[in-house]
């Protein structure tokens, strides 16, 4: 398909999917998720901040917002005609939609991340993480897409069918069109996001970071898990953290519907993802609320956290850098 006559900007969404050759069923999953993002702005920009009086499986409040983008969604999807399972962070279980799988793919997604953040302005965002078929319970090697939506001063949307990963902005007629693609990173960054409490940092984390700070690394950090994300790829660098911790050994964060897309994506960008010792695309889940520790961004900072945690927390091997030295 041509894109004679055509600036960058006047590709949509769809345009872009159909000119990867992405198939009719997917095409319309990821379109349908944008949709649905049209409704949440709608729901952060007019909602009711207050507390939904319920809470999810880890006992967070749920917040009115959290509970409507769960709803939006999760009714988008129902209808879709092309979701086999579907489950999010606000679900206590896997809800399945259609029994048969052909040609159907299965979601998980944390609808409104970093929703407390809204009472305060800061940026937040949407997370879907898209498999084929039915299970759910896969290593996140095995996504055939993944996709994020950010609410910040621009909402945009950034997607990979594991093709590039490509990023769109939502224009004043309420359509996503082409902001960049093929985003890449730097093998090595200047900015580092560090979640979690410093004085519950184990070893070796301690050490990394120190590292970081010695080597001049500025700390970059919102709180929302997708605008800080999103702040590494578009700037082609950087390291984001959320860490085990001496009270917290999985860390907070979701593997299925937060650090599986995250991984997907900054992997399709050049980038890595790991738990501390592995690649979060390698984790093989066992229970659909999993959490992990995880170290993504650029494939060099990434290592060293894992070398450092090697060295310090399993007393495996040096530091590379420092064998290096004379
Ligand atoms: P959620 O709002 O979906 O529960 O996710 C919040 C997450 C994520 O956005 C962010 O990286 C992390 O919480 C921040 O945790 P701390 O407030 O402990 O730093
Ligand atoms: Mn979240
Ligand atoms: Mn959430």
């Amino acid at each position: 398909m041509s894109r004679a006559g055509k600036t960058k900007f006047q590709i949509d969404l769809r345009r872009h999917l159909r000119e990867h050759y992405v198939n009719e069923n997917l095409t319309h999953l990821i379109c349908e998720i944008a949709e649905a993002s049209k409704y949440i702005i709608h729901s952060i920009s007019t909602g009711d901040l207050g507390v939904a009086g319920t809470s999810n499986l880890y006992g967070e409040k749920q917040l009115e917002l959290d509970v409507l983008a769960d709803r939006i969604l999760r009714k988008r999807l129902d209808h879709s005609r092309v979701v086999a399972n579907m489950m999010s962070e606000e679900m206590d279980e896997i809800i399945p939609v259609s029994p048969d799988c052909d040609g159907k793919y299965s979601v998980a997604f944390d609808p409104l991340d970093g929703s407390s953040l809204v009472d305060v302005n800061l940026a937040v965002g949407t997370i879907v993480s898209i498999f084929e078929g039915c299970d759910l319970l896969q290593p996140g090697r095995r996504q055939v897409a993944a996709v994020y939506v950010l609410y910040g001063p621009r909402t945009t949307l950034v997607y990979s069918v594991g093709k590039g990963v490509h990023e769109f902005g939502m224009n004043m007629l309420r359509e996503y069109t082409l902001l960049q693609e093929n985003i890449t990173l730097e093998p090595q960054g200047s900015l580092y996001s560090p979640g979690g409490q410093r004085n519950l940092y184990t070893p070796g984390v301690e050490a990394f970071v120190t590292k970081l700070e010695d080597r001049g690394v500025k700390l970059r950090y919102s709180g929302g898990f997708v605008p800080d994300i999103n702040q590494i790829l578009l700037k082609g660098q950087g390291i984001f953290f959320y860490p085990h911790l001496k009270k917290q050994p999985q860390g907070k964060l979701r593997l299925l519907f937060e650090l599986s897309p995250m991984a997907f994506l900054i992997e399709q960008a050049g980038g890595a993802a790991s738990d501390g010792r592995q690649p979060i695309l390698d984790l093989q889940p066992t229970q659909i609320h999993e959490r992990s520790p995880v170290f993504i961004g650029c494939k060099k900072d990434v290592a060293l956290a894992e070398e450092y945690i090697r060295k310090f927390e399993d007393g495996k091997g040096e530091v590379a850098e420092k064998k290096a030295k004379p």
